[in-house]
Formats: C-alpha cells, sequence, structure tokens
C-alpha cells in the first residue's frame, strides 16, 4: 500500500488525481495527526475528499505514528440535479432524489438556519409563510427549537406545486395552524394569504421558472407585514449521492462558479437595505440572507 506520509499536499493531490482516473476506492498510509503535529489533520482530509468527489472512509490505527485512510468515490450519477422527470411540478417529489435528502442533518445548513431564526426571533412571529416549502422540513425544525406548544401559536403556511410532497408535509404536520397550498409560486396573490410576519425560502427564488429580482421585489411589498423578517437561504452546494458537496454549479461550468450565486444574494442585500431592512449573509452550504426590519 502506497505511503503518503513523506508527500507535500500537492504531490498527494496529484496522487489521488491519477489513482482516481482508475479506481473508485483507494487506500494509503498517512501519518497519524493524533501524535504528528505536522501531519494532515483529519479535516484536511475530509476537504481533500470532498474536493475529489469523494467519501472519506473511517481510518484505521496502525500505530501511534500511521495510519490508513480510503477515498471512496461519489457516484455522480446519483443526484436530483441530473435526474430527468417528465412532470416539471414533481422534479421534488416524493418519488425523487431530492426527497431522500435530509438537509436537518447537515450541521452547516442547520446552524445556520437556527441563527436565522433566533436572529429574527421566531417565536415572536404570528404568521409565518413558506415559499417552495415541499415536506416541511423547515417547518420541522421550527417546532423542534421552540417547541410544540409555541409552534402551536403561530400560523404556517406552506406554498409548493408539488402535490406529492404536499400530501406528505400534510401528514407530517396535520396541526390546524399549519397549511398547505399547492399553487404557483408566481402566482401567490391568487390565494389571497393575509400577510406573513416572516417568509422563509429556502433553495428556491433561483428556480428557472421564477423571475427572481421583481418576484422578490413584489413579495416584500405586496405579502410582508410592514415590521416582517425574512430568511432567503440560496444554496452553495450540490446533492451527489447523498452528501452535501461544497460550491454553487453553474451554467457551462464544469466546476464550482459562484457568480450567479454572489449576484441574487446582493441584489436582496442592496434591496432590502434600500426598505430599511437590517440584513447579515451568513453560511456555508447554504448562504442565508436574513432580513429585520429597522425601527426608528
Ligand atoms: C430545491 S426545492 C427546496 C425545498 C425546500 N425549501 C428545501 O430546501 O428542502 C424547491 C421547491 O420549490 C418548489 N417550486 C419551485 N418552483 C415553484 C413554483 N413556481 N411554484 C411552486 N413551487 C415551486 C419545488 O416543487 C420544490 O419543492
Amino acid at each position: 500500500m502506497k505511503n503518503l506520509k513523506n508527500l507535500s499536499l500537492l504531490d498527494i493531490n496529484s496522487w489521488l488525481e491519477d489513482r482516481l482516473k482508475i479506481d473508485d476506492t483507494i487506500s494509503f498510509i498517512a501519518l497519524n495527526p493524533d501524535h504528528n503535529k505536522d501531519a494532515l489533520g483529519f479535516k484536511a482530509w475530509v476537504n481533500l475528499a470532498e474536493l475529489h468527489y469523494c467519501k472519506l472512509l473511517i481510518p484505521k490505527k496502525i500505530s501511534n505514528s500511521e495510519i490508513i485512510l480510503t477515498f471512496k468515490k461519489l457516484n455522480q450519477n446519483n443526484s436530483f440535479h441530473t435526474e430527468v422527470i417528465q412532470q416539471k411540478e414533481e422534479k421534488y417529489g416524493v418519488e425523487s432524489k431530492f426527497f431522500t435528502i435530509n438537509k436537518n442533518q447537515e450541521p452547516t445548513f442547520l446552524l445556520a438556519y437556527k441563527k436565522a431564526l433566533e436572529s429574527v426571533k421566531i417565536e415572536e412571529k404570528k404568521e409565518v409563510l413558506n415559499l417552495g416549502v415541499n415536506k416541511a422540513d423547515e417547518f420541522e425544525l421550527i417546532r423542534e427549537l421552540i417547541g410544540k406548544e409555541s409552534f402551536n401559536k403561530i400560523n404556517f403556511k406552506g406554498i409548493d406545486h408539488s402535490k406529492t410532497a404536499l400530501e406528505y408535509a400534510k401528514r407530517r404536520f396535520p396541526n390546524k395552524n399549519v397549511k398547505f397550498y399547492e399553487h404557483d409560486i408566481n402566482t401567490i396573490s391568487q390565494l389571497n394569504l393575509p400577510k406573513a410576519d416572516l417568509i422563509i425560502s429556502i433553495g428556491t427564488l433561483q428556480s428557472p421558472d421564477i423571475n427572481y429580482k421583481p418576484f422578490l421585489m413584489s413579495l416584500v411589498q405586496k405579502h410582508l407585514t410592514k415590521n416582517g423578517a425574512l430568511i432567503l437561504g440560496f444554496p452553495n452546494s450540490r446533492w451527489i449521492d447523498r452528501e452535501l458537496i461544497y460550491g454553487a454549479k453553474a451554467p457551462n461550468y464544469n466546476y464550482s462558479e459562484m457568480s450567479l450565486l454572489f449576484n441574487d444574494v446582493i441584489f436582496a442585500k442592496k434591496y432590502l437595505q434600500q426598505k430599511r431592512f437590517r440584513v447579515t449573509i451568513t453560511g456555508r452550504e447554504y448562504i442565508f440572507v436574513t432580513a429585520t426590519k429597522i425601527n426608528n
């Protein structure tokens, strides 16, 4: 088995690149970072594995000086991003690969979303609207965070055009205070909903059938109360083989490119600041724009 302990990171990277062209799983010997301050740390190996679209399997200790590491290639075809589903409304439905993902189990998502909910003081809200609610994972986390009693005092409304995802969400939240609407977000006004004091939308506003900038402006003007808040989540990642891989994917690039993401995030920040919101940008694999009203 190859021993990489005397190689530089650049040489390790080249070796991995060559080997991964041939094998899907490769094992090698490296310095044990628990006992050698000059060794690459566990986080460095996790990052390197991710950058090569691999999973790092649990390391095996040979001795205090050496360990065996194994990189296993992710199946890049196992991804909802490349999945073809005829009915566009069901791209994220119960039968889709997307439905098997649980964002709430990803620390970089969970902690950033939790922070955003705390910043907007979720437990003080009366009327929460979620656009692109899907199976209502975002409501689930609110329930866990503030407890059932506080959760039941807030009205929650979720809109999505996936019939099957909403059926699932309804079974999950049979509560009277939670309502779901099978509707196109573009024509949200037709629903005549009360204005919300918190609008949440994660991974949805950049959808190809939504005209992001005018839509965001009309959302704020027509569907948010005067002192309402927003939490917008923008994916800076892709799901591959059920792993969350850092970096936004842009059309025409075969590597992560973030211009579109930054453009949309900065548009939201500038627009909301003009409308007298305090705006923060946080997160990592999901970027959160969190906006709360500045009161004089
Ligand atoms: C990428 S998923 C995100 C779902 C959920 N917010 C999450 O992060 O897990 C986008 C969701 O928006 C819905 N969606 C996209 N465009 C829509 C539209 N024009 N009208 C209604 N729902 C839409 C999809 O069906 C899907 O459930």
